[in-house]
């Protein structure tokens, strides 16, 4: 179990990162259009302060992410022509960008509408803007609409992947699965031991 990314792997931490991130984004967001449709009652209040809860989780574990993956290394890209790899770098930046703005809109919504806002019945949280109507449901669209451009990103980004995989045959999915060990033995980087 490498802690950290060596040449042929992303490291355990990087994919916990990964993977937990991209279930909980997957999963608010399906749960809250799922809960949009249902009547008002206080199950559907109770369900929203989990969504909201979840969604406070994923914005702190951005900020955890980011400081790994400041410190971590990357392993080296797979031949691929320059556009496919600066597509995919402007992908991942779309990603990361999405990983933040949700919740944050989500945050904003909720404070400009006037809701509190408590992270698991532990502790309130600040508004972050003043209640304001007009306000509230600008947020309230964009944090919607930006949920469905995070599907067209992904559409995109898991596309990339299946085609490594599927086409190139090479380990780049491979090396982000939980248990994947990539195939091609590829040399050391600066600072592995032997
Ligand atoms: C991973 C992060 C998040 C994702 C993917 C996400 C996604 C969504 C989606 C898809 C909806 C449904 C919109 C609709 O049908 O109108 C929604 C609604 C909502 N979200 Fe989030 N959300 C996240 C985080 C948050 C956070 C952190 C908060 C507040 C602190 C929040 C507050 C709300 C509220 C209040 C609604 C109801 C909007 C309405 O009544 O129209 N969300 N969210
Ligand atoms: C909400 C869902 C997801 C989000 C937010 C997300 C986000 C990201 C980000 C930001 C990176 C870049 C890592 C870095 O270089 O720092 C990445 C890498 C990666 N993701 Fe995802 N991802 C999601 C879902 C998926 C899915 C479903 C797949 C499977 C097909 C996948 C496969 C990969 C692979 C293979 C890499 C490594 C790419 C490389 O080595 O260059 N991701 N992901």
């Amino acid at each position: 179990m490498p802690l950290r990314s060596d040449a042929t792997r992303w490291s355990t931490i990087t994919k916990t990162f990964h993977w937990t991130m991209a279930l909980l984004i997957l999963g608010n967001g399906f749960f809250a259009l799922w809960m949009d449709g249902l009547k008002p009652s206080m199950e559907k209040i109770n369900m929203f302060a989990l969504h909201k809860s979840i969604g406070l989780t994923v914005l702190a574990l951005f900020f955890l992410r980011l400081v790994w993956r400041l410190a971590d290394r990357r392993p080296p890209e797979d031949a691929a022509p320059r556009w496919q790899r600066v597509a995919a770098q402007v992908v991942h930046g779309f990603l990361y960008l999405l990983i933040v703005a949700l919740p944050l809109t989500g945050w904003a919504f909720n404070s400009a509408h006037g809701y509190p806002l408590q992270y698991f019945k532990q502790f309130n949280l600040p508004a972050l803007v003043e209640k304001n109507d007009a306000l509230s449901s600008v947020f309230g669209e964009v944090h919607e609409y930006l949920f469905w451009f995070l599907i067209l990103v992904l559409v995109a980004h898991v596309g990339g992947a299946l085609k490594h995989h599927l086409i190139d045959r090479d380990d780049t999915l491979r090396r982000m699965l939980p248990f994947g060990r990539a195939k091609r033995a590829t040399p050391t980087l600066p600072g592995d031991t032997p």
